[in-house]
C-alpha cells in the first residue's frame, strides 16, 4: 500500500545532499511545494509535488510542516516511584545530587515486572504522541544483577536501543571498586543478551575516571557500543573519556573547557557525512545536550551553540527520568534549544532528529541487522513523519508550549 503525502506547507526532510542553494531562499534539508510516498515501513519517494507518482492513498496536509519524527536518543523510562519532593526541595533552592537515583532504585526493585511493563508503555505512548518515533532507553535503577537483567530485558521489549547503565550509581553500603568489578563482570554478563550500548554517569558523587574507564573499556570488549554521562554537575573526565573511547555519545555536556570542546570538534574531523558517504565509521562522539533536564536542575544550559560553531555533530534528547527531567517532549527541548540556547530552529529540528539518529548510529541503514536510517526523510529510510498543526518548524518556538502535534507516522503506520 502507496500513500501520498502532498499540500504540505515545508518539508524538513534534514537530509543534507550538500546541495542547498541559499540563491533559491531554501534552508539546507527544508524543502517547499514537497510531496513524498510512502510505501509499507519505507519512504519511497521525496520531490517537488508537481512530479509526485501515484499512489493507492493520499493525505492532504493542508499547508501543515512535515518533519522526521523526533529521534530521542536519551531516556531513563524505565522506573517506578516518585521525586516530587526531591523537585520542590530544588525549586526550593537544594542542589542536585545524584543519591536520588537511590530512591528510585528502591522503587523499581519492588515494582513487578507488570507494573514496570504498564508504567513503560505509558511512558512510550506519551513520547510517541508527542511526535517520538524512535527512542533509546536505559537500565540503571536496577543497580544489581537480577534488576539490572531485568530491566534489559523488559526495555528489550519495547525498545530497539536498550543502553546497560548499571554504573549510574554505587548502591548505598556497597563498595565502590567492588561495585564497579561487579558491572563490569557479572552484571554486564547478564545484560549483555539485551543491550545494544553501555553507559556510564561519570561524575563527582556517582563514578571516577578511574572506575568509568574500567566500566567502558569492559563493555566494548563485550561487543557495545559506547555512550557516556558526562561533564553535567562540573567540570571533568567524561568528554575527554568518551572521545577518546569512541563512544558514539556525551550527555550532558554542561560544563565544558576549551579542550573538551577541541576533542570534540577533533572526533569529527575526518566524517565523511552529512554530504559524503553518510559513514558510521567515520563518525564521532555527538554533543548531546538535555535543555529540559538543564532547566529542571537549574543548571547552566549546555552551549549547544558553542558547540556547533566549533564544528560537533549535537543531539537534542529528552533525558526523560524521574529526578532531572520528568517529560518526554522533545518538542518542548526543541523550543528550549532555540528560545534559550542560541540555536536556529532548523539546527534545532537537525539535533532533535538527525542528530539523534547520529547519536544512535542509525542515520544511516544497515540492511545487516534489517534496520533503516531514521531521523531524516530520503529515499529508503524509516517512514517516520511528524506533522505540525503548522505551516512550519518555526512555530515550535514561536508558539512555545503549544500542542503542535497533529499526525505521527512510525515505520509507515499512522499512529496519531
Ligand atoms: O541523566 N545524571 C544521571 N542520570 C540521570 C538522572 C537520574 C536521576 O536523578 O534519577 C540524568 O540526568
Amino acid at each position: 500500500m502507496t500513500l501520498l503525502i502532498d499540500n504540505i506547507g515545508e518539508l524538513s526532510t534534514q537530509h543534507l545532499t550538500g546541495e542547498a542553494s541559499p540563491e533559491s531562499g531554501e534552508t539546507a534539508g527544508v524543502l517547499r511545494d514537497a510531496a513524498v510516498v510512502l510505501d509499507g515501513e519505507r519512504i519511497a519517494w521525496v520531490g517537488a509535488a508537481r512530479s509526485a507518482p501515484d499512489a493507492d492513498e493520499r493525505y492532504d496536509a493542508e499547508g501543515r510542516a512535515v518533519l522526521p519524527g523526533w529521534v530521542d536518543s536519551h531516556s531513563h523510562l524505565v522506573f517506578a516511584g516518585d521525586r516530587t519532593a526531591e523537585f520542590e526541595a530544588r525549586m526550593a533552592g537544594q542542589a542536585y545530587a545524584a543519591g536520588g537515583i537511590g530512591v528510585t532504585t528502591g522503587a523499581t526493585r519492588s515494582a513487578s515486572d507488570g507494573e514496570l511493563r504498564r508504567l513503560l508503555s505509558a511512558r512510550l505512548a506519551e513520547a510517541l504522541a508527542g511526535g517520538t518515533t524512535y527512542l533509546e532507553t536505559k537500565t540503571g535503577y536496577g543497580l544489581d544483577v537480577p534488576n539490572e537483567a531485568r530491566s534489559a530485558v523488559l526495555a528489550g521489549e519495547f525498545v530497539d536501543e536498550v543502553t546497560y547503565l548499571g554504573a549510574h550509581l554505587v548502591p548505598a553500603g556497597a563498595d565502590a571498586e567492588e561495585y564497579t568489578s561487579l558491572v563490569c563482570g557479572e552484571m554486564l554478563a547478564a545484560v549483555r543478551p539485551h543491550v545494544r550500548w553501555a553507559d556510564v554517569f561519570c561524575e563527582t558523587g556517582a563514578f571516577t575516571e578511574e572506575q568509568s574507564r574500567r566500566v567502558l573499556e569492559a563493555c566494548r570488549d563485550a561487543g557495545l557500543g559506547l555512550r557516556v554521562h558526562g561533564n553535567q554537575l562540573g567540570p571533568g573526565a567524561g568528554v575527554r573519556l568518551a572521545v577518546e573511547l569512541g563512544a558514539a555519545s556525551v550527555d550532558h555536556v554542561n560544563f565544558l573547557d576549551e579542550a573538551d570542546v577541541e576533542a570534540l570538534a577533533g572526533s569529527w574531523a575526518g566524517w565523511s557525512g552529512p554530504g559524503g558517504g553518510q559513514s558510521t565509521a567515520t563518525a564521532g562522539t555527538v554533543a548531546t545536550v538535555l535543555p529540559a533536564c538543564d532547566l529542571s536542575t537549574r543548571a547552566p544550559l549546555a552551549p549547544a551553540r558553542r558547540l556547533l560553531d566549533a564544528g560537533v555533530q549535537i543531539a537534542i534528547a529528552s533525558n526523560c527520568n524521574p529526578g532531572t527531567s520528568y517529560t518526554s517532549s522533545v518538542s518542548f527541548c526543541v523550543t528550549t534549544a532555540v528560545l534559550q540556547m542560541g540555536l536556529t530552529v532548523q539546527e534545532a529540528v537537525r539535533a532533535a532528529t538527525f542528530g539523534g539518529a547520529l547519536a544512535l548510529r542509525r542515520h544511516v541503514g544497515t540492511d545487516a541487522d534489517g534496520q533503516r536510517a531514521v531521523g531524516s526523510i530520503a529515499v529508503g529510510h524509516r517512514a517516520d513523519l511528524h506533522v505540525l498543526d503548522a505551516p512550519s518548524a518555526t512555530h515550535l518556538a514561536y508558539r512555545p508550549g503549544m500542542p503542535l502535534t497533529h499526525a505521527v507516522w512510525r515505520a509507515g503506520e499512522r499512529v496519531r
